[in-house]
């Protein structure tokens, strides 16, 4: 099937067409909240905005903004804008600390999210012949049910295994021959691992293509996934606040960033700090406003996520970049804002060292103190070449971030391994 036979018409749709149908929703969705949704009403209230203000997309930044903080106050579902008798499921994020968010869908709701899911995976180059191995968690995360919709909506042949078991993925993997997986970049590359560590090689394998997300990832990670599986690597966003995965996309024929499926997402980059709204190309904190949901509409939803607005390329909505990190995920380092994607990235520039690494802040003084914990790739053993791999990755951190750290080579296998969203920060702050 040629890219035009894979796209929806709105994938196509001149700029004013997106506006139009933008600004048409944008309207029901602020209606929507305020009449049925009582913190809606007393946030616009209190800021003395109405839905009826709204004449054009920029009036968007005269209204409030919603934060995980509107989600947690009035848990479990007090911004839900439908009686519970409308509601057909409800997704949470353990979050970790307090109270947990959660989200609610229609079963209109449920078809969007399925339809949107379809589109990205069709952006990926999935088509009803793929037999797609789902390693996200199924539960309370959106990830695995998410997908799963998505690809059944396509026709694809899903294999719902969830995350864990990893040597069990690899014989299903080797049994059922599946062309896609999907997963978390960190847990993927642990099922790498796996067939390594039994003497197989995982580029050898049925895979064709991969969707990757959940967590930050960059141009370096991509590689090691491609060439470890031997397969193209895709970018694949979203939030469970927003939906779950599958508000934005990465098309096979760019992988030039997620599209953003803007019928059903309205997206800003604000400046975190201030809260004004910058121009396309600046980077900043991506916000997002819900077009269409019914039993949770999001207005100017804060994901903490940093990135810009790039122009639309293969499909005709906008892009976002790489995600660089969260606001909350910022570490500072004597003066100087570092994220774990940066050092993830010079980590797999040094060939020796494995995706395996951990960040340990501490505190020396008054001052903030990073040691990054890296194990060496298996098959890589002397002395002398892990003296190399440890000069080498400081004198990266050094002329790229600007500061000094310490690295400490562990042994393969220590580092603790996830089956979902890696953790890379071990904070001993304000630990005696
Ligand atoms: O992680 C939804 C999802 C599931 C996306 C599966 C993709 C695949 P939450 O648990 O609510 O939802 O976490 C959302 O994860 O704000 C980002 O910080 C991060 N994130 C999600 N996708 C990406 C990505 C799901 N492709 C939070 N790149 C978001 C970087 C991502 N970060």
């Amino acid at each position: 099937m040629n890219d035009h036979g894979r796209m929806e018409s709105i994938e196509r749709a001149s700029r004013d067409e997106i506006t139009a149908l933008q600004l048409e929703r944008l309207r029901w969705t602020l209606a929507h909240a305020y009449e049925r949704v009582p913190h809606v009403r007393e946030k616009f209230d209190s800021l003395g905005v109405h839905p009826g203000d709204l004449k054009a997309l920029e009036d968007l930044a005269r209204f409030p903004f919603t934060t995980k903080e509107d989600l947690r106050r009035t848990y479990p579902f007090g911004m839900f804008a439908v009686p519970m008798d409308d509601v057909v499921r409800v997704h949470a994020s353990s979050g970790t600390t307090g109270k947990p968010t959660v989200v609610g869908y229609t079963q209109r709701d449920i078809d969007t999210w399925a339809g949107l899911m379809a589109r990205s995976i069709r952006a990926a180059g999935g088509t009803r012949h793929d037999i797609i191995h789902v390693t996200h968690g199924y539960g309370l995360f959106t990830g695995g049910l998410g997908v799963h919709y998505g690809a059944e909506r396509i026709g694809c042949a899903v294999v719902p295994i969830s995350g864990g078991q990893t040597e069990r993925q690899v014989q299903l993997i080797q049994d059922f021959k599946p062309t896609m997986i999907v997963g978390t970049p960190s847990y993927v590359l642990n099922i790498a691992d796996e067939f390594t560590r039994q003497g197989l090689d995982p580029a050898a394998t049925s895979l064709k293509r991969g969707m990757f997300g959940a967590e930050p990832w960059g141009e370096e990670m991509r590689r090691e996934l491609e060439t470890r599986f031997g397969i193209a690597a895709m970018d694949l966003y979203g939030l469970s606040e927003v939906m779950g995965p599958g508000v934005a996309a990465e098309c096979i024929e760019s992988r030039d960033g997620p599209t953003i499926w803007e019928d059903h997402f309205y997206p800003e980059i604000i400046d975190p700090i201030t809260g004004e709204v910058l121009p396309d190309g600046e980077q900043g904190e991506l916000v997002f406003t819900s077009l269409t949901k019914e039993a949770l509409p999001i207005v100017r939803y804060r994901t903490r996520d940093l990135t810009r607005l790039l122009p639309p390329s293969a499909r005709s909505f906008r892009r976002i970049g790489k995600i660089t990190g969260r606001s909350d995920d910022m570490l500072i380092i004597r003066g100087v804002n570092v994220f774990p994607s940066q050092i993830e990235e010079l980590i797999l520039r040094v060939p020796r060292l494995s995706t395996h690494y951990v960040l340990e802040v501490s505190r020396r003084g008054h001052m903030d103190d990073l040691a990054v914990k890296v194990e060496m790739k298996p098959e890589v053993a002397s002395e002398a070449d892990k003296q190399a791999a440890v000069s080498e990755l400081r004198h990266h951190i050094k002329s790229y971030i600007g500061i000094t750290t310490r690295v400490d080579i562990v042994p393969f296998g220590v580092i603790e391994r996830s089956v979902g969203k890696a953790k890379r920060v071990i904070d001993l702050r304000g630990q005696a």
